[in-house]
Order: structure tokens, then C-alpha cells, then sequence
């Protein structure tokens, strides 16, 4: 059993086919990276496994469950939980409030206001921002903020996690601290599904790659794979962008 399987996943946006056919799955406890150019479709194919659009024609399935036409709320419960690439956190509430919002709307349907500040105050300590707990959300660092997301996203308790660009815009010792935090949450057995352009994480953190091009995949495979596919290098990783080089 697949945790995540899409067959045929199709979005499109008037008569662009955003998404175009897709077919993927994913293994329990893989790290998958899902890699491509601007506009690719990426983003788009998380917004349809959270259920913001269905997929028209396609199938999504997670653990061998029928997801396509559930509600983003469904989803949460079931299991899956995401980040968004324009960080979407609650600026006008504390820190641990964004957290303790996702412990309420997670896979738990019946959780206590102390659990759920217990549970908050645990993950704010796991990511480094327990001296932040009281600061409004909108006053961290983009770094912050996008681990603010990574804890709202587990105090939901997920079994399956996808990262839109979690380390677009950090620093290298910043991107070096995500890089450890998606190790540790695997080892936590949290399947993650991530969104990245930053090669060097890619390449160093994920177990296997796809990439999309115009809505279609182009290449899927082991991160060696990947970065010597002559296929892939001419869409995207270019001369300048073998594995480990940026
Ligand atoms: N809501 C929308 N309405 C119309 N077109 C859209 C919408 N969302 C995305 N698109 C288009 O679909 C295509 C895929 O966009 P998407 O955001 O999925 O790309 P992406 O691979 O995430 O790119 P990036 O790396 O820049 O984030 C693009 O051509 C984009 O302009
Ligand atoms: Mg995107």
C-alpha cells in the first residue's frame, strides 16, 4: 500500500493544463522532492492532494483511500498537512496560538485547550521557538515564520507532510537548520512530500525525485538519478546546478 498514489491528476486553469496527467506515489516514510521550473505545476499538485481543487480527470488516493472529491478539512483529519510557499500563518496571534490551531483542527477530533497548549509548547520547543511562544506570529523572521508553519502542520499530527519551499529565502546556516529539521522529522516517521528549488537540500535530504515540466512529469528517480538526466538538466538544473553544487 502506497501512502500517497495520484493516477492521471489533471488541473486545468482556463486552457492551461496546470497540472497535466500526472501519475505518482509515494512509500510510507520516503522523502520525496518535487522539483521543476517556475510554473511547473507543483504548487498546484499540493493544492489538489489538500483538496483546495479536485482533479479533473484523476485520482488521488492516500493509504488506498479515495481523497479526490473530500473537503481540505477531510484531508487534515485524515492525516495530511501542509506549508504554503506564501507563508499563511495567523500574524496577529501569538506564536503558540498558530500552533495550538492546528492541534484543534487535526487528526485528534476531541482535543483539550491544556493538551493542546501542552502538545504546542512541545513542538515549539522541537523547533527551536519556545523564546518566541508570546511574540505575534507577523513579528518573526520569514525563517520563523516558515517553521511556525512546520509546527501548526504537526500539532495537526500528520502522518504525511508536504513542504512548498520551505527554504526559499534563507540563509545558508537557515536552510542548513531545515535541512536537519526534515531529517528529524522523518526519523519521527512522518512521510514528507517537499517543494524545493534549493538543489543542495534537495539532492542531500530527499530518497527520491520527481520533476514536473508544463504540467507533465518528465523524470522521476533516486537524487543521482536526477541530477545526471540528460532530460532534466536541459529543463532545469542546467550546467550550473549538478547535485551538491549550489
Ligand atoms: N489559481 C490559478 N488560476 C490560474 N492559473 C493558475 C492558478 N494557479 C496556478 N496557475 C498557473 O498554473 C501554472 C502552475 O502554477 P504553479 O503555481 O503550480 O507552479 P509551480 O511549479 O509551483 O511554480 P513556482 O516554482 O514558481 O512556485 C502556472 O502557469 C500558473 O500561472
Ligand atoms: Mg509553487
Amino acid at each position: 500500500m502506497y501512502i500517497l498514489e495520484g493516477e492521471g491528476v489533471t488541473k486545468y486553469f482556463g486552457g492551461l493544463a496546470a497540472v497535466d496527467g500526472v501519475d505518482f506515489r509515494v512509500d510510507q516514510g520516503e522523502v520525496v522532492g518535487l522539483i521543476g521550473p517556475n510554473g511547473a505545476g507543483k504548487t498546484t499538485l499540493f493544492n489538489l492532494i489538500s483538496a483546495t481543487y479536485s482533479p479533473k480527470p484523476g485520482i488521488i488516493r492516500f493509504k488506498d483511500i479515495d481523497i479526490t472529491h473530500k473537503k481540505p478539512y477531510q484531508i487534515c483529519r485524515m492525516g495530511i498537512a501542509r506549508t504554503f510557499q506564501m507563508v499563511k500563518i495567523f500574524g496577529n496571534l501569538p506564536v503558540i496560538e498558530n500552533v495550538r490551531a492546528g492541534a484543534f483542527f487535526g487528526k485528534s477530533t476531541s482535543v483539550s485547550s491544556a493538551n493542546a497548549t501542552k502538545d504546542s509548547l512541545e513542538l515549539l520547543e522541537y523547533m527551536g521557538l519556545s523564546q518566541v511562544a508570546n511574540t505575534p506570529a507577523r513579528d518573526l523572521t520569514l525563517a520563523n515564520q516558515k517553521r511556525l508553519e512546520v509546527a501548526r502542520a504537526l500539532a495537526t499530527k500528520p502522518e504525511l507532510l508536504l513542504l512548498d519551499e520551505m527554504m526559499a529565502g534563507l540563509n545558508q546556516a537557515e536552510v542548513a537548520g531545515a535541512m536537519q529539521l526534515i531529517t528529524s522529522i522523518k526519523d519521527r516517521g512522518i512521510t514528507i512530500v517537499m517543494i524545493e528549488h534549493v538543489m543542495k537540500a534537495i539532492m542531500n535530504v530527499c530518497d527520491r525525485i520527481i520533476v514536473l515540466h508544463h504540467g507533465k512529469k518528465i523524470a522521476e528517480g533516486t537524487p543521482q538519478e536526477i541530477a545526471t538526466s540528460e532530460s532534466v538538466i536541459e529543463v532545469y538544473l542546467g550546467e550550473d546546478h549538478h547535485a551538491g553544487s549550489e
